[in-house]
């Protein structure tokens, strides 16, 4: 277990200034985590598989990392299930995925609640079908009090598709006369992505090898460290996430200044 510290900047401070955290002298836990949870399809492929069992294998590895990202002191968790491009799967992987979305959301919110966990979702949520979407917003109204931890779930998520609703609302802003195009800078343009309110990752982590960030949080990323490991998904576990935490507190980041 690395040096549990608290996050290097009061979380509060981290949204206010919408600046990355910033080292400090014990090992610094990252307030914000964001995962790429890659590598469910090739887990269950190795074992003669179909790759729903991958899928419902990797909800397990999610409740693993909501209770590892507790323990280990992180404010923010925020987790890739579903891309914009994954809808371009087999229609009936896309029904086991959906699937595994509203067992999840029906089975987890009491837990999630007990423990102090508040869910929010980024995507495109209307892509779902309309039980999904209620569901989805209810399990935001039913933790919002929650402080512990902030679960984030991308869902029909892109970040380009997210980086241009932001331009076109920022751009229907300005037409409306209520945003001076000079006024538009980057704390200005933060508040139009579905991410508002939300501190920058500090770190990101992707599982199966692959080493991209397949449209994932780009602008946020700005500053965030990449860890990529060779762990598929369903196999992800308390210790990678906490030797994840180690090697996080061994970088040092600069945020283009140079070192003291
Ligand atoms: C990537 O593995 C994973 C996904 C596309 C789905 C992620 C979903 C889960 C972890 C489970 C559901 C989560 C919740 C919150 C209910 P892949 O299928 O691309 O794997 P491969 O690259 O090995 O084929």
């Amino acid at each position: 277990m690395p040096v549990i510290a608290q996050p290097a900047v009061a979380v509060t401070d981290a949204v206010e200034s919408r600046r990355p955290v910033a080292a400090s002298v014990s090992t610094p836990v990252p307030a914000h985590v964001a995962i790429i949870m890659d590598g469910n399809g090739r887990w269950a492929a190795s074992r003669g598989l179909p790759r729903v069992a991958g899928h419902r294998e990797g909800a397990q590895a999610v409740r693993r990392t909501v209770e590892s990202a507790i323990r280990n002191g992180v404010g923010w968790l925020t987790i890739y299930a579903f891309s914009s491009e994954n809808w371009r799967r087999p229609h009936s992987e896309i029904v086991d995925l959906t699937g595994l979305l509203r067992r999840y959301l029906k089975s987890e919110i009491r837990e999630l609640d007990k423990n102090g966990v508040r869910l929010r979702f980024i995507g495109d949520r209307q892509r779902f079908d309309p039980d999904i979407q209620a569901d989805l917003a209810k399990a935001e109204r039913e933790t919002q009090g929650n402080k512990r931890l902030n679960l984030t779930i991308a869902l029909s998520y892109g970040a380009r598709a997210e980086i241009a609703a932001a331009a076109r609302a920022a751009a229907a802003a300005v037409k409306a006369g209520q945003l001076d195009p000079a006024a538009l800078v980057e704390d200005v343009f933060e508040g139009f992505l579905h991410t508002a309110g939300t501190p920058d990752p500090d770190l990101i982590i992707r599982t199966s090898g692959e080493k991209r960030l397949s449209n994932f949080l780009l602008w946020q990323a700005a500053y965030a460290e990449l860890i990529f490991l060779d762990v598929l998904w369903p196999d992800f576990n308390d210790s990678h996430f906490t030797a994840a935490l180690a090697e996080f507190g061994r970088r040092e980041r600069r945020f283009g200044a140079r070192s003291a």
